[in-house]
């Protein structure tokens, strides 16, 4: 079964011919171009992810995907597994629309909730055995990373474990210096991309990443309160 909710302060009749729909389908359209070229390693994540499910959950599962977007990665990864439930929130009407399409058909219980994720983990305690971000939390300063870790951490059950992938600068850097640094690596990994495409996705990262290094991040977990906390995997070029 799968519900759909958006916020109950919007017009459900807006939903289809908005700014806010034309600008999702510019970015999103780049975002497509981006996962479907592999150029962020989502194949790889993707396999990441569900190594971690058969190692862990031999049992029905809930699963919570943050900033899930259209939920397509976690239909890849969870298909064929065990798990029970799974709620997706995104701010993004449209990115939740083509989510409830994606996830028509799955054979567990589905939710997509429009919801900002920060506010939306705090109010979930102890509802998920794994909890799933994708390229989404280093929008957030510093200070509210680590809170949101440890939203994150009491979501979990007894024994769940949480999952993201994130932009990561070097220790010292400033942001300067990795801004500078990473136009000319991601204007390499993002060749598929036409010039205004970059262009439109550089002014973004440029404005909204905070990155952190990854000894940060390991930190920041141990600090939230997580029994163990570590880096997986680290994408090939030194950006992710
Ligand atoms: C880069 S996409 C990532 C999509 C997907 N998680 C992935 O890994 O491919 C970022 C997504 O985060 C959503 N988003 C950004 N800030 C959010 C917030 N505070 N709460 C919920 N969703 C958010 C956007 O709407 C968008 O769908």
């Amino acid at each position: 079964m799968l519900h759909l909710h958006f916020k109950a302060d919007a017009d459900p009749s807006n939903i289809l011919d908005t700014d806010a729909l034309e600008i999702f389908q510019f970015e999103w359209g780049i975002y497509q171009t981006l996962v479907q070229s592999n150029s962020m390693n989502h194949r790889e994540i993707a396999d990441l992810l569900r190594e971690l499910i058969d190692t862990h959950f031999d049992r029905p599962f809930t699963f919570i995907d943050l900033a899930c977007g259209d939920s397509s990665l976690a239909h890849t990864v969870l298909e064929g597994s065990q798990v029970a439930r799974y709620e997706g929130l995104d701010l993004s009407r449209p990115a939740l629309q083509c989510g409830a399409e994606i996830m028509k058909e799955v054979p567990y219980e589905v939710d997509l909730d429009e919801e900002d994720m920060v506010a939306g983990i705090a109010r979930r305690p102890e509802s998920a055995d794994m909890i799933w971000c994708g390229f989404s939390i280093h929008h957030l300063r510093t200070d509210q990373k680590q809170e949101m870790l440890a939203s994150i951490r009491q979501a979990l059950k007894p024994g769940g474990i949480f999952v993201c992938v994130e932009p990561v600068n070097a220790a010292g850097e400033t942001r300067a210096d990795y801004t500078g640094r990473w136009h000319h690596e991601l204007k390499k990994r993002f060749a598929v991309l036409s010039d205004e495409e970059f262009d439109h996705i550089w002014d973004h990262i440029r404005t909204h990443d905070f990155p952190e290094t990854p000894e940060t991040w390991v930190e920041m977990g141990e600090k939230a309160g997580f029994s163990k906390s570590r880096q997986v995997f680290r994408m090939p070029g030194d950006l992710f």
